[in-house]
């Protein structure tokens, strides 16, 4: 089967094959009749071990606007807190017959665990630090509807970028698709290697803002941090928190987006996050729909009988 697990190593062509793909979903979902029954028959399973409500909510009414049955695993009340493990987990989904599964865990590589043991196509829906291949084609799809293309765009992605699995998608996607990517953010919230991923690097906030088209916040993840920020919430707001006088920095007409959930006041300040113009926010959940409706059409068309 073919998954999606991330996506390091897609080509251009396939990248930009499931961002057109999205757009005839934007479409149907911007109208009153939201449904079509190309999944009809088929099920679906969402199974979280770690919380959401964007990805997990938007994974739901896409496959319910394709006509797919979606059932939601329910991990806080299942037999995992009894110490089933992740892949007795997975067989016994599979078991029952799961046409699609999407997954998240907190443990970098445990989706591909889990696509190595069933009989259906997967969709990582986060793992760990490692991947969120929808997020970073929302991503995509927001730019490219905002600013018409992606190439030669420079794009700032700031903030908790270790602990990312966005940022990790993200400059996949983007450099891929052939923008300039940097990642911005204390020393010790930048991994080791970025330039290897093709994005450069730096740790001065204003200096990674200038005129950049695409200003990315990151959510400061403090449950993936073993002690204290470093630097403190107080001090990460006044040196890498995204103000209207920091924007100004950015290209005049610069896009602010966030992944979501928001610290407010931390990596972004309401001000910036709620302003009518810049802010893409509102729009990358919307488009998180779309793409996630491309991704199981795609993904499910070999289980339909239709030519991947
Ligand atoms: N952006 C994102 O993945 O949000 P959730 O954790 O709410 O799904």
């Amino acid at each position: 089967h073919r998954h999606l697990l991330g996506l390091a190593g897609l080509h251009p062509w396939e990248i930009t094959y499931l961002l057109d793909e999205a757009e005839q979903w934007v479409t149907l979902n911007r109208g009153t009749a939201k449904h079509d029954g190309r999944l009809a028959g088929l099920t679906q399973m969402n199974a979280f071990f770690e919380a959401s409500t964007r990805t997990l909510l938007s994974f739901e009414v896409a496959g319910k606007r394709l006509g797919a049955d979606v059932v939601n695993m329910a991990v806080a009340q299942s037999s995992v807190k009894k110490g089933e493990t992740l892949i007795d987990t997975a067989i016994t989904l599979n078991a029952m017959r799961a046409d699609v599964m999407v997954i998240r865990h907190d443990r970098s590589g445990a989706v591909h665990l889990i696509a190595d043991k069933v009989n259906c196509p997967v969709l990582n829906a986060g793992d760990g630090r490692h991947e969120h291949p929808t997020q970073g084609l929302l991503d995509a799809l927001t730019i490219r509807r905002r600013k018409g293309r992606i190439e030669g765009l420079v794009v700032a992605i700031c903030g908790d970028v270790l602990h990312s699995r966005v940022a990790r998608s993200n400059i996949h996607a983007l450099t891929t698709l052939g923008a300039e990517v940097r990642v911005v953010g204390p020393p010790t919230l930048l991994p080791a290697g970025v330039e290897r991923m093709g994005a450069q690097r730096f740790t001065d906030f204003d200096a990674g803002l200038d005129g950049a088209d695409v200003v990315m916040m990151l959510r400061v993840q403090r449950e993936r941090m073993d002690g204290a920020l470093v630097p403190s919430a107080r001090e990460f707001h006044a040196l890498y928190g995204l103000t209207h006088k920091r924007v100004e920095r950015a290209a005049p007409d610069a896009l602010v987006m966030h992944p979501g959930p928001m610290n407010r006041g931390v990596e972004i300040d309401s001000a910036v996050a709620d302003d009518p113009v810049r802010s893409a926010i509102t729009e990358q959940v919307e488009m998180g729909v779309a793409v996630r409706m491309a991704c199981l059409d795609v993904l499910t068309r070999e289980r339909r009988g239709i030519a991947a």
